[in-house]
C-alpha cells in the first residue's frame, strides 16, 4: 500500500513537473510568436475614446477598394516605407515646402498618390467622429493591415498609440531595401532593423500583389538574367522596351490582386520580378523557407503577421512625443 502510495506521489510529481515544463515551453514560444508590445502602445488604446475606429477604417477602405483594388498594395507599401525610415511616424506622408520630401526619393518610386489621399480621407472621417486623437501614423498602420485583410490575407493584430513626427528625413530612405540586390544584402538591410531571415522571406511575400515600374527590373531583361524564365523575360521586354518606360508589370503573375502564397510558387518557377525576390530561391538560407511558404499558406500568414506586428512598432513616437497631425501631409502650426 505504502509502495503504491509512494509511486503515485512520484508519478504525480513527475506529471506536475512535466506540465510546468510544457506550460513554460508553450508560453515561451507564444511570446516569440507574438512580438512584445512596446511601451506606450496598446491593443486597447482607443477602446474608450474612439471605439469604432477599426470599423470606420474597414468600411471606408471597402468602398475605396471596390473602385480601385490597386490601392491595397499601395497602402501596404506606404506603411513599410514609413516604418523603415525613422520608424512608423507618418514621416513619408509629409510634403516638402520646397525641395524633396521622402516621397521624392528614388526608393519611393511608384508610391501611389491616391493611396496617400486615402490615408488622409480616413484621418478626416476619424477626426470628425472622435476628435483629433488618432495619429496619421496609426491610420497608416490600420489602413495597411486592413488592405491585406480585404485582399484575402490574414487579419493582423496591431497595437495603437503612435504619434506623428514633426519632420521627415530624405537621407534615411537609403534604409529601404533595393530590388537590384541579392539575398545577402537584403538580409543585411533587414537585420539593421532587427529582422531575421524568416522575417525577410515572409515580408517579401508582400509582393503577392501590386505592381512594379519597368525601371525596377528592366536590368534583368537587358542582361538576359538566366534566373528569369525565358517566356516571362520575353513578354516583359515588350512591356518594358527600356528602363525609362513608364509601364508597370504585376509582381505576382498568377494572382496579382490577391494576398496569397502564390508569389512563392512563382519564385520556384523562376518567375519573380526583382533580383531581390528571385534570389530568395537561390540562397541556401532562404530557399527552404520559400518552399515551405509555397506549400503552406497558413504558415506564411502566421510568419507574415508576426513580422508586420514587429514592423509596426519600429521606433514609434508615443506619449508626449511628436504630435497628432490635423492633416497628414503637413505638421501642425503652433
Ligand atoms: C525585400 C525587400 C524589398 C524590396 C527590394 C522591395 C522593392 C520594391 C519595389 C522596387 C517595388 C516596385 C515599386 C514600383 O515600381 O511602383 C515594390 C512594390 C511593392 N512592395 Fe516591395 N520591396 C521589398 C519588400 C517589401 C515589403 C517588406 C513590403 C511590405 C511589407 C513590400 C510591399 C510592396 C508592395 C505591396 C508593392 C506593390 C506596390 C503597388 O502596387 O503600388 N515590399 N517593392
Amino acid at each position: 500500500m505504502a509502495r503504491f502510495c509512494c509511486l503515485d506521489t512520484y508519478s504525480y510529481a513527475l506529471f506536475f513537473i512535466s506540465s510546468l515544463v510544457l506550460a513554460f515551453h508553450f508560453h515561451a514560444s507564444e511570446a516569440q510568436a507574438h512580438p512584445q508590445v512596446v511601451k506606450g502602445l496598446s491593443f486597447s488604446f482607443f477602446s474608450k475614446t474612439c471605439p469604432n475606429l477599426e470599423t470606420v477604417v474597414r468600411d471606408h477602405l471597402s468602398k475605396v477598394l471596390k473602385k480601385d483594388n490597386g490601392q491595397a498594395p499601395g497602402l501596404l507599401r506606404i506603411f513599410f516605407h514609413d516604418c523603415f525610415v525613422t520608424g512608423c511616424d507618418g514621416s513619408i506622408l509629409l510634403d516638402a515646402k520646397g525641395g524633396k520630401d521622402e516621397k521624392g526619393e528614388i526608393k519611393n518610386v511608384g508610391i501611389r498618390k491616391e493611396a496617400l489621399r486615402t490615408i488622409d480621407d480616413i484621418r478626416s472621417i476619424v477626426h470628425n467622429k472622435c476628435g483629433r486623437i488618432v495619429s496619421c501614423a496609426d491610420i497608416t498602420v490600420l489602413a495597411a493591415r486592413e488592405a491585406v485583410f480585404q485582399s484575402g490575407g490574414p487579419l493582423i493584430k496591431v497595437p495603437l498609440g503612435r504619434r506623428d513626427s514633426l519632420t521627415f528625413n530624405t537621407k534615411a530612405t537609403s534604409k529601404i531595401p533595393s530590388p537590384f540586390k541579392k539575398t545577402n544584402e537584403t538580409i543585411k538591410t533587414f537585420a539593421e532593423q532587427n529582422f531575421d531571415v524568416t522575417d525577410v522571406v515572409a515580408l517579401s511575400g508582400a509582393h503577392t500583389f501590386g505592381r512594379a515600374h519597368c525601371s525596377t527590373f528592366s536590368k534583368r531583361l537587358s542582361s538576359k538574367d538566366p534566373t528569369m524564365e525565358k517566356s516571362l523575360a520575353k513578354s516583359l521586354k515588350t512591356r518594358c522596351p527600356n528602363a525609362s518606360s513608364d509601364n508597370t508589370a504585376n509582381l505576382d503573375l498568377r494572382t496579382p490582386t490577391f494576398f496569397d502564397n502564390k508569389y512563392y510558387l512563382e519564385l520556384m518557377n523562376s518567375r519573380g520580378l526583382f533580383t531581390s525576390d528571385q534570389d530568395l530561391f537561390n540562397d541556401k538560407r532562404t530557399k527552404g523557407l520559400v518552399t515551405s511558404f509555397a506549400n503552406n499558406q497558413k504558415l506564411f500568414f502566421e510568419k507574415f503577421s508576426v513580422a508586420i506586428t514587429k514592423m509596426s512598432q519600429l521606433s514609434v513616437l508615443t506619449g508626449n512625443q511628436g504630435e497628432i497631425r490635423a492633416k497628414c501631409n503637413v505638421v501642425n502650426t503652433k
